[in-house]
């Protein structure tokens, strides 16, 4: 007689009842990572365990007619990590994104996250991933604000009125203690004043739509870049002031004198690393110009900034191995494009909760394994 192996179901209401949404727990359960990652207590994929995931990505043109062609932001990608510590848990993000869902009602990419026991490889559990995802996305920000942004700042700037950008200013929120006003620009300004709306309903705060990205960003002393990639974010030196921060959790360009005056760090200079290997294998004509950040990787090979290899991750700051912020007139900016490491860490946070709540379904996936 084998082992009878069953996993917890969780579907996105009872991940909602499991506390998926506490952006102020996100935020110290992601911090408690950085560490992780900084000492090193984790694996992701590919060869040199740095890997962000792997991508289907469709052809421009198809014979097949069935065969879903290439557009923006249209991928499926899975993430896989091992996250050690407390964690101890293995697991996968799996999602699909397609820019036209929510015409169709749908969120752009729809998500499942699956735990596994690390050592008998057994699911633990199968859960609703498009929460778990966007409120890590966002509290990766908030522990960017936590460590790296004056502690004076009071405008909030939110590029991107979408899910995720939403989430990035809940974090920042917690973390930004003395916020007066958040700024919004979206290139639909409707999506940006209804986003505005719910900020001054929900938390008080002064929040209103910009009519250009300009207006926006030279306010902020805090600018959450989080806008899909339809068309560029390009953002000029001089409209960003002294002692702001900048995040980018989507793509961004900003002028080259920027990022030779101001501090760099990463969420993880390691996955950076792959990351700026691939594009180098590609043809020079292709190298660089997809992606969060691809920008500093472009100067970084021209010689224009010190190489990858001693490039700044923000797991150091919280570790207190690197320097973080050191005066009120440095302009910072933190790139995170964003790793499977969260995703796992969180999804583990909420599938403990919900054990001890008594929420979701135990589904068997045998009680005597076939092939035993
Ligand atoms: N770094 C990470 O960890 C991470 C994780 C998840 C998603 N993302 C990225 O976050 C981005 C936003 O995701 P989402 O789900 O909210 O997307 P979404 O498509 O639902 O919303 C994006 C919003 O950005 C706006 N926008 C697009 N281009 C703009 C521009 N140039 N200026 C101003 N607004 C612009 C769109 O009008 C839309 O309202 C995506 O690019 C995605 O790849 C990053």
């Amino acid at each position: 007689m084998g082992k009878r192996t069953e996993f917890l179901y969780l579907n996105e209401e009872e991940m909602i009842k499991a506390g998926v949404l506490d952006a102020e727990r996100c935020i110290d359960v992601e911090e408690e990572i950085f560490r992780l990652l900084s000492t090193g207590d984790y694996v992701m994929g590919g060869d040199k365990h740095n890997s962000h995931g792997i991508a289907i990505k469709f052809p421009a043109m198809s014979e097949f007619p069935n065969m879903p062609l290439d557009g923006p932001d249209r991928r499926f990608m899975a993430m896989p990590a091992y996250v050690g510590g407390r964690f101890n848990v293995t697991g996968v993000k799996w999602y699909g994104s397609n820019i036209i869902n929510p015409q169709r009602g749908l969120p752009r990419s729809v998500l499942m996250v699956m735990l596994n026991d690390p050592d008998t490889c057994e699911p633990i559990a199968f859960m609703a991933g498009n929460l778990i995802s966007s409120v890590r996305t966002g509290c990766v920000p908030g522990v960017g604000t936590r460590y790296l942004a004056r502690k004076d700042a009071e405008v909030c700037v939110c590029v991107g009125a979408g899910p995720v950008s939403k989430a990035c200013f809940e974090a920042i929120r917690v973390e930004a203690k003395n916020l007066k006003e958040v700024v919004i620009y979206d290139l639909f300004k409707e999506k940006a004043e209804a986003f505005a709306k719910s900020v001054e309903e929900k938390y008080g705060l002064k929040a209103w739509a910009a009519d250009s990205l300009e207006e926006a960003v030279k306010l902020g002393d805090i600018i959450s870049v989080a806008a899909s990639s339809v068309a560029p974010v390009n953002i000029t030196n001089d409209w960003l002031k002294p002692g702001s921060l900048i995040i980018f959790t989507g793509r961004c360009n900003i002028d080259e004198p920027y990022f030779s005056s101001a501090k760099i760090y990463w969420d993880n200079a390691k996955m950076h690393e792959v990351y700026f290997d691939e594009h180098m294998q590609l043809p020079e004509d292709k190298r660089f110009i997809n992606g969060i950040g691809v920008q500093v990787y472009r100067m970084m090979h021209e010689g224009k900034l010190p190489p990858i290899t001693e490039a700044a991750s923000l797991g150091d700051v919280v570790c207190g191995t690197r320097e973080g912020r050191v005066s009120d007139d440095e302009r910072i900016c933190f790139i995170t494009s964003g790793m499977p490491v969260w995703d796992v860490g969180w999804a583990y946070e909420i599938y403990e909760n919900a054990k001890k709540l008594g929420l979701g379904q135990m589904l068997k996936l045998w009680d005597d394994p076939y092939l035993n």
